[in-house]
Formats: C-alpha cells, structure tokens, sequence
C-alpha cells in the first residue's frame, strides 16, 4: 500500500471524525465499486482476468495424486465445480477436531495433511493459492454466509476487537480508515470498506495472485504495526470477523484489485 507518510494520514484523520461506527447494510459496498471500468472490465472477463491463470492452475493439481494416500483432491471430492459449489462463501468455518475456526487456505492444508498425506502448502505458495482460488471460484456470485455457527461468535467477536484497536506507530484501528473514511482517497488509493469478496485476488500492485492474509498483513504494516505471521489466530480471526461483516454480499472470487 502507497502510504504517503503521516502528513497525508494526518490530513485524512482531521478532516473526517473519527467515529468507529457500523456501516449499515444498505450502504455497503465491495472494493469492485471503487475501481475504474478498465480494471472492472479486467474482472468481469475470464480471458482477461490474471487470476483465472491460477484457477487453470488449481484444476490441475485437483487432479493429481500426492502425498503417501497417493490420493488426489478428485478422488474423495469429484467435479470440483460441484462439489465445492458455496463453500469459500462460509469460511472461515468452526473446525470441531481443532475448537477454532480455520481459513480456506488451512482446511485445504487439512485434507492435504489428514487425508494426503502429504506436507502442508506454505501460504502464498503458487499451490496453495491455485488450489484456493479453484475453490473459492465455485462461489462466485453466491452470497457471503461466513460467521453462522454458534460457536464461532467468541472467535467472531475477538475479530472485531482487533478492528476496532488502535495500533502501531500511527495508533490507527482499521476502523478509522475502513468504517469512517471509506469515502476517502489515502495517497491515490480509494480506502474501501474491507469487504473481503474476492480473494483470493489478483492485485495490479502485487502483479500476483494473493491471500486475504497477504492483504490483511499489508493494512498492519501501512500503519506501522508488526504484522502476525501467515496462519496466526489474529489474522484468521480478523477475516472471519470481516467475512460475517461482508455477510449477504456476493462473492467474486478472484477478483482484480489496483
Ligand atoms: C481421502 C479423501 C480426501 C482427499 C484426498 C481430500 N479431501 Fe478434502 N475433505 C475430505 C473430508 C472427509 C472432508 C470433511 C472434513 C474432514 O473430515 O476432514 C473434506 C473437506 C474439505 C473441504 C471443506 C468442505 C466444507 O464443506 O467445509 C475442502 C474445501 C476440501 N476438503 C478441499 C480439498 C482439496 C483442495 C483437496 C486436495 C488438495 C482435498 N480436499 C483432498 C476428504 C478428502
Ligand atoms: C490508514 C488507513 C488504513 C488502515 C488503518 C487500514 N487500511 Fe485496509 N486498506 C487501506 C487502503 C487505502 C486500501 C486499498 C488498497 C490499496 O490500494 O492500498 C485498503 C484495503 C484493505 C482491504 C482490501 C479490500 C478489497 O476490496 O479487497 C482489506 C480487506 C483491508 N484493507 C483490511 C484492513 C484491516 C483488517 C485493517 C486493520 C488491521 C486495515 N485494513 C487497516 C487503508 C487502511
């Protein structure tokens, strides 16, 4: 993110309250709306889209053996366009074995672990992200349902937590950019609201596919903050408390961002 110092950050903050408050449904809207129609055309088209690279990527390692099972995702799963028809659109999901939630990137990681037999995939690994990205593409345009488990609403509430605490040298939460100044432009860039709709997504700044956790870990960094490691609870709660805030919303998986 091109954070132009404290001066532009500075003159953001005075200039809108700080107010950390709920956008009302009615008035929330993806990052998809911000852009401009060039980069929403490049969304919109499958031939032009650079993240259907990765999906082509994914249907490919769908299909291949690994691991000591000598299993491939097909075998236990089928057609992936059916069977994983809505899933990316509820996770984070509570994962009983484990007592928490758990991402998309980790439940794949499970089933290569549990079921494969096979070492996890790093995060951002071009597997990884392939593998997710097929997934996640089978929801597109189906409503966001994540955070409806009983159980999650500790693990929810503990998300939002973290979006609302100030922190890091600029002593921002993502509340005060993202509920209170999405109508504003930081350096160039459209704040947005956060809504998490299209990851994983294909970044013009990153040149790449990329992780929500990847854009999540960016915002901490922007304002100063150590960032968690790839996989921490933090940062899973944080996507969960911002999938069940994007709740009803459609997903587009994978979308464009600038
Ligand atoms: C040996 C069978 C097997 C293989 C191989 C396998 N899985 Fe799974 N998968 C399961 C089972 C069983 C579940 C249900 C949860 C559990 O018991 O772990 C599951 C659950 C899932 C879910 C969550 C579905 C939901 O409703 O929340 C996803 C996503 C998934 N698998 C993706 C994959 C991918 C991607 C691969 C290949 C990298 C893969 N699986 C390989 C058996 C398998
Ligand atoms: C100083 C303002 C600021 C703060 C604080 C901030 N962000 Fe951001 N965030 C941005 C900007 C600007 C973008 C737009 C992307 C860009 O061009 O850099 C963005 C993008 C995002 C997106 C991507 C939305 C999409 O459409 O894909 C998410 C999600 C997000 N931020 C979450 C967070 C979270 C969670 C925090 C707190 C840990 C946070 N942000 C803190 C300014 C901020």
């Amino acid at each position: 993110m091109r954070f132009a110092g404290i001066i532009a950050l500075a003159a953001l903050l005075t200039a809108g309250a700080v107010r950390a408050t709920d956008i009302p449904p009615g008035e929330r809207r993806s990052g998809y709306s911000f852009m401009t129609p060039d980069t929403q055309a490049m969304q919109d088209d499958d031939t032009a889209n650079p993240g259907m690279l990765w999906v082509l990527d994914g249907e490919a390692l769908w299909k291949r053996k690994v691991g000591t099972s000598d299993k491939a995702c097909a075998d236990c799963h089928g057609d992936a366009r059916a069977t994983m028809k809505g899933i990316s659109a509820r996770y984070p999901a509570f994962d009983k074995a484990l007592g928490r939630p758990v991402d998309l990137e980790q439940r794949i990681n499970l089933c290569r672990v549990n079921h494969q037999q096979a070492s996890p995939l790093p995060y951002e690994s071009s597997g990884l992200l392939a593998l997710t990205a097929l997934v996640a593409r089978q929801s597109r345009g189906i409503a966001i349902e994540t955070g409806a488990a009983p159980q999650l609403e500790p693990f929810v509430a503990k998300g939002r937590e973290l979006f609302m605490q100030r922190q890091g040298q600029l002593n921002l939460g993502c509340t005060n950019c993202h509920d209170d100044n999405w109508d504003k432009r930081l350096a160039g860039s459209a704040i947005t609201q956060a809504h998490p709709t299209g990851y994983p997504l294909y970044r013009l700044e990153w040149q790449s596919l990329g992780s929500l956790q990847r854009r999540l870990r960016a915002c901490i960094t922007g304002i100063r903050a150590q960032a968690y490691d790839y996989g921490a609870p933090e940062l899973v709660e944080l996507e969960l408390y911002l999938m069940s805030r994007a709740r009803g919303m459609a997903v587009e998986a994978p979308a464009v961002r600038p």
